[in-house]
């Protein structure tokens, strides 16, 4: 798959459970190194449950595709041009995917923009492709390129970047829930919850650990189904900053019987078809347990996904503190690291969690001492076992 490879970095993978989306029961496959997240996303979907679980939705999955021209002799004759001779150009770039097209996508539409620069103003041409089931980046690029030279005439300038957009606006995943106070453990909680999530909506510092909590899942399931875990991530950042303020990828308020209401939006440029997804087997495995018909039910998933992460996020965060949960489920990695092997990793991280001490330091004393321990016990054995005599 890739270049000079020296070997490959497994990242564990696990099933996220409890999920109803849309009236379907789902199982979520996540790779992620994390300990804790798919536990939380697990436990968030459980509480979305007795409520109904998750709505979700999508659009249409367009993705852009941009050409750049440089120095027009002029920027709004560049523009006319263009945008007159677009069914030429659409007709132009579907030619090179003859498949698609007919499977009801392909280059729908081209908008032109005029954009100041500090190099000059310059003129970007943007093709909108439905890439159907697929991510789109090759399709996208091919198209793109394709178009590039009647472009360039058209405009009167230089054709300089045709490249896909990763601010994938046009191919956005939505998803709500509704948690009553109940399932959270009161009216207190949801105010503690709507809460932080102001705190996010107000501060860039809060808003960027927030937004990282949401794509604890989205990036999950995105790696576990083969798909582009960078262009997910530049992808939903970029969005969150649309409006020119950071803000947060999801809404948290409190409804008229004071039950917690969410919702998420966000872009979600993957595929099902392509790409590695359907040649890597561990991510044909994952959409086969997945079982989603479309990339854009994929979208929804992950748009559920990222929902529930960021609320067990906050819900956390708002009362006991992440701490406790987190360091329980990294007490095993930690006594590896400590030099524990095979069950002594079990009981090194049940003492250190029993004792609310799960640090380095005390990993390594209890590895001394149960290795010691196990050394005795097995010297007592052999002292009272009966001596064999040669025959
Ligand atoms: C940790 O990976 C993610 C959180 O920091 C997210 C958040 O603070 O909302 C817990």
């Amino acid at each position: 798959m890739i270049e000079n490879v020296v070997g490959i970095v497994p990242i564990p993978l696990g099933i996220a459970v409890n999920f109803l989306i849309n009236d379907r029961d789902y199982l979520i496959p996540m790779a992620i190194e994390e300990p804790s997240v798919v536990a939380a996303a697990s436990h968030a979907a459980k509480l979305a449950r007795p409520s109904g679980g998750f709505k979700a939705s999508s659009t249409e999955p367009l993705m852009i595709g941009q050409i750049q021209i440089v120095r027009p002799h002029s920027p709004r004759d560049a523009e006319k041009h263009i945008l007159g001779s677009k069914k030429e150009l659409l007709d132009i770039a579907n030619e090179k995917d003859p498949m698609l097209v007919s499977k009801g996508g392909g280059a729908k539409d081209l908008r032109v923009r005029v954009l100041p620069s500090f190099t000059g103003t310059m003129v970007i041409a943007e093709l909108l492709v439905d890439c159907r089931d697929a991510m789109g980046a090759n399709v996208v690029n091919t198209m793109a390129e394709s178009i590039a030279p009647m472009i360039e005439k058209l405009a009167d300038g230089k054709a300089n970047l045709r490249i896909i957009s990763n601010l994938a606006d046009k191919r956005v995943a939505r998803a709500s829930v509704r948690i009553t106070k109940e399932a959270l453990g009161g009216g207190a909680i949801v105010d503690r919850i709507v809460d932080a999530y102001a705190f996010a909506a107000a501060d860039p510092y809060r808003c960027a650990t927030h937004n990282k909590g949401v794509m604890n899942g989205v990036t999950a399931v995105c790696l576990a189904t083969g798909n582009d875990t960078r262009a997910i991530e530049a992808g939903a950042h970029a969005y969150a900053a649309r409006t020119g303020h950071y803000s947060p990828l999801t809404r948290w308020s409190k409804d008229e019987n004071g039950d917690l209401e969410g919702s998420i939006e966000i872009p979600v440029a993957v595929g099902i078809i392509g790409g590695i997804t359907a040649v890597h087997p561990t991510a044909k495995i994952c959409l086969k347990i997945l079982a989603v018909k479309t990339a854009r039910e994929l979208g929804e998933v992950m748009a559920a996904v990222g929902l529930a992460q960021n609320l067990a996020a906050l819900r956390a965060l708002a009362t006991e503190g992440i701490q406790h949960g987190h360091m329980s489920l990294h007490a095993r990695n930690i006594a590896a690291m400590a030099g524990a092997e095979g069950e002594m990793i079990d009981q090194v991280a049940a003492a250190m969690v029993s004792e609310k001490k799960v640090r380095l330091d005390r990993a390594k004393e209890l590895v001394v001492e149960l290795a010691d321990s196990e050394n005795r016990a097995s010297t007592h054995q052999e002292a009272h076992e009966p001596k064999k005599h040669p025959k």
